[in-house]
């Protein structure tokens, strides 16, 4: 595993929206580079950029048309290569994010593919056999070309699934994972790796990682097998990179070779019980009011007057963690590019014990851009296949002043609209602001950089739920994210020589420890060293 990931505290990206620096209303990569330092002061020393090769934005970047050119809109392969070599100055680390699962349909693959006459990309993509024929059960668009058979898709109908092959053939149309042209398309994902990878880049977050092999792949047992081999391939070249899963199932995802997983809600893993528990609004797939009022019943964990427990999450995590600790980790996130704001349905107190909890538990965490300044989700028109994402897209607010900030075009030139909010939250004010939620974050990454502890990723003990208390070696953490109740509870491993390192206290009381008894105000979080 990559040796800079032990105390890795990554920062995701979405270019787009991040810093303008050529006044053109998008962001880009010199942006970026500008804003290192910020990031840097953040305490995070890792960045997971958001696709930035060329593509037709069908999907903000997922539907890429040529995997090695960067889109013109982030600047120049000079700009890219400055902003790894700027980064690594400082010690940072950028992970691109990989599509391996499909391309846009105007990658120049599909172009071959989709000929009628035989050629060497004729299998680079799920084809049927025939001009109306299903999918066998997967998603296909038949009518779209001259070749007598129709495409899987992996996600938008713009994103043919590339071929990989299946495990046990049934259809005349299926290959299998171990045919030459299944094989091609792994020796093409590896090709693509190399290139950034000479380049400068860290390593990748991988897109839809899970889904390689398709059509009798419950178990993954294929996909897994695939990924085996292409970051066997790639970790023994390239020993300091680092792979980061879209899977939702890091016990596959490990065993894939994967150096960890983020923890998303699909399958119902608790996550979204600890700070987006409100209906309707599980993910961003449905629509969502402009605001969560107080009629919306909001369940989850970290809302401080909620009944939600941490229960459902930590039998999930719990599960999957003891499978996993020794070999790799688990990420959990702020939020990303696909959820909801975090700041939707808590506020900015709420947020300080939430980023307490996930900033301080095993894995690398990821900040989603904005969120350390509680940015607001906002329900707007669809962007390049943002949809009801698109509201947590929007142009990171730097300053009071014109377009926050972000860039100095024309309002009517930039990629989404600025929080238009007298209010609206901006790094400038947040940094002056001592109680800042910013300033929070920063204390926290940087208790957590300083606690060998709290980097080892394979010594997580839950000691009770109520309050919630956990053990990281030898320290001891606990929160009461309720404004209803102090909560306090008898601990044999509070002896005489435990001493309180770190505590939020919201309400002005401080969390306490006496006669081995740890007592917890309302919204309340500590960290004791025994
Ligand atoms: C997951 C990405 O996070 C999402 O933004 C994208 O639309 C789909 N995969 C398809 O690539």
């Amino acid at each position: 595993m990559a040796t800079w990931l032990k105390d890795a505290i990554f920062y995701e990206i979405y270019p787009q929206s991040f810093y303008d620096t050529n006044g053109d209303g998008i962001g880009d990569f010199n942006g970026i580079t500008a804003k290192l330092d910020y990031i840097k002061s953040l305490g995070c020393n890792a960045i997971w950029m958001n696709p930035c090769f060329d593509s037709p934005f069908s999907d903000a970047g997922y539907d890429v048309r040529d995997y090695k050119k960067v889109a013109e809109r982030y600047g120049t392969m000079e700009d890219i290569e400055n902003l790894f070599a700027e980064a690594h100055k400082r010690d940072m680390h950028i992970l691109l994010d990989l599509v391996p699962g499909h391309t846009s349909e105007e990658h120049a693959w599909f172009t071959e593919s989709k000929k009628a006459e035989p050629n060497e990309y004729s299998d680079r993509y799920m084809w049927t056999d025939g001009w109306l024929c299903g999918g066998a059960g997967l998603n296909y668009i038949a009518g779209e070309s001259p070749r007598n058979g129709a495409y899987i898709v992996n996600f938008f109908k713009c994103q043919p699934a590339l071929n990989y092959g299946v495990l046990n053939p049934t259809e005349r149309w299926h290959k299998s994972m171990y045919d030459p042209a299944c094989i091609a398309t792994r020796e093409a994902m590896k090709d693509v790796c190399r290139f950034w990878l000479d380049k400068g880049c860290d390593g990748f977050r991988v897109d839809m990682a899970d889904s390689l092999v398709k059509h009798d792949d419950e178990n993954k047992s294929g996909t897994v097998a695939v990924w085996q081999d292409i970051l066997g391939d790639i970790h023994a070249e390239y020993p300091e990179s680092a792979f980061v899963s879209e899977w939702g199932k890091a016990e596959q995802s490990i065993k894939a070779g994967f150096d960890m997983d983020f923890y998303l809600d699909w399958m119902g893993n608790g996550y979204n019980s600890l700070v987006r528990d409100y209906e309707a609004h599980l993910n961003a797939f449905a629509s969502l009011p402009e605001s969560l009022d107080d009629s919306t019943e909001n369940n989850s964990f970290f809302k401080a007057d909620s009944k939600g427990t941490c229960d459902h999450f930590i039998d999930e995590y719990m599960g999957r963690y003891e499978q996993i600790k020794d070999k790799g980790a688990i990420a959990l996130i702020t939020g990303n590019h696909d959820t909801t704001r975090i700041s939707y349905g808590l506020s900015e107190d709420e947020l300080k014990l939430a980023y307490a909890f996930l900033l301080t538990m095993p894995g690398n965490p990821f900040i989603y851009y904005g969120d350390e300044i509680a940015m607001s989700f906002r329900s707007m028109a669809s962007k390049e296949g943002g949809f009801t994402r698109t509201g947590s897209r929007t142009p990171m607010q730097w300053t009071s002043g014109d377009n926050m900030g972000f860039s100095s075009a024309p309002a009517d030139k930039l990629y989404l609209p600025v929080d238009p909010a007298e209010n609206a939250a901006n790094v400038e004010a947040s940094e002056a602001d001592q109680n800042s939620l910013l300033n929070t974050v920063k204390t926290l990454t940087s208790l957590r950089h300083s606690q060998a502890d709290l980097l080892d990723k394979s010594n997580l003990e839950i000691i009770s739920r109520k309050p919630l208390v956990y053990k990281r070696g030898n320290l001891l953490l606990a929160v009461n994210p309720k404004n209803t109740d102090t909560q306090s509870r008898k601990l044999a491993e509070l002896t005489g020589d435990a001493k309180v390192i770190y505590s939020i206290a919201i309400n002005g009381t401080q969390p306490g420890i006496a006669d081995g008894v740890i007592t917890l105000p309302t919204q309340s979080f500590v960290v004791i060293s025994c």
